[in-house]
C-alpha cells in the first residue's frame, strides 16, 4: 500500500485540520461539515495526480487544444453516516463519478468490544472501475475492511484509493494487511494511538455526531 500523508507539508490543509479538532470550533456543526468537505477537496486534488489520463481535443471558440483528461471510470463509495461531508468534498472535484453508499456501524457487546455490522449497500457494478472509498476516521481499520469484503462481490476492481481525514497508525497497519498491495491511502493527517474504546487519540471525537448530532 502507498500511504500519502498530506500534513507533512505546511498548507492551508493544516488550518482546516486544526479547526475540526478544536472543541470550541466543533460547536459549529456547519463549519465542521464544511471543513471536512474542504479537506475532501484537497485530498481529491492530490489523488487526481495518480489517476489515468487520456488525450482529448477540445474545441474553443478560437481554435483547438489537446488536453489530458481523466480516463478512469471512478466509483466513489462512502461509509454512512460520517462519510457524507467527505463524500460531498470528493464529489465537488470528481463530479462525473458513479456513487455508492454503504453502512458500517460498531455493534458493541461491551463498552470496549465491538464487531462491525454492514447492513446497507447501494452500488453500481465495480467491474473494471477505480474505487475511491471514503471514511473520515480510520481508527481500527475494521470498518474499511468489512466494507471492502461487502464490495468485493460487485466486480473486479482496477484500483483502490482509500481516503480518510484522520488515521491512527494501528488502523493503517490493519488496512495494509487486508487490502491489495497496489492500494493507495490518502490521509490528511496521522495520529499516534487509539483509546480503549477504539477512538483516535487525540483525534477529534465522533465525526458522525459532530457533523449530524448525537445518536441514541
Ligand atoms: N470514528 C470516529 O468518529 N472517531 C474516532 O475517533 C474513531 C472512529
Amino acid at each position: 500500500m502507498t500511504i500519502h500523508n498530506l500534513d507533512i507539508d505546511n498548507s492551508v490543509l493544516n488550518h482546516f485540520i486544526s479547526e475540526i479538532r478544536d472543541v470550541k470550533i466543533q460547536q459549529d456543526s456547519m463549519r465542521f461539515r464544511r471543513n471536512i468537505e474542504r479537506i475532501g477537496e484537497i485530498l481529491s486534488y492530490e489523488l487526481s495526480k495518480s489517476l489515468s489520463y487520456e488525450n482529448k481535443e477540445v474545441i474553443t471558440p478560437l481554435g483547438s487544444k489537446n488536453i489530458s483528461v481523466l480516463a478512469d471510470n471512478l466509483v466513489l463509495c462512502s461509509v454512512l453516516r460520517a462519510g457524507l461531508p467527505l463524500h460531498q468534498g470528493i464529489l465537488n472535484y470528481f463530479d462525473h463519478v458513479e456513487n455508492a453508499f454503504i453502512s458500517a456501524f460498531r455493534k458493541h457487546s461491551s463498552p470496549e468490544k465491538f464487531e462491525i455490522k454492514v447492513e446497507y449497500l447501494a452500488s453500481p457494478s465495480l467491474d473494471g472501475k477505480t474505487l475511491i472509498l471514503a471514511d473520515p476516521m480510520l481508527a481500527t481499520g475494521s470498518s474499511l475492511v468489512a466494507v471492502f469484503e461487502a464490495l468485493k462481490s460487485l466486480g473486479k476492481l482496477k484500483q483502490i484509493h482509500l481516503v480518510s481525514v484522520i488515521a491512527a497508525k494501528e488502523g493503517i497497519e490493519f488496512v495494509q494487511n487486508h487490502f491489495p498491495q497496489d492500494t493507495h491511502l490518502w490521509v490528511a493527517t496521522v495520529d499516534e494511538k487509539l483509546n480503549s474504546k477504539g477512538y483516535i487519540v487525540p483525534g477529534l471525537g465522533d465525526a458522525g455526531d459532530l457533523a449530524f448530532g448525537n445518536k441514541l
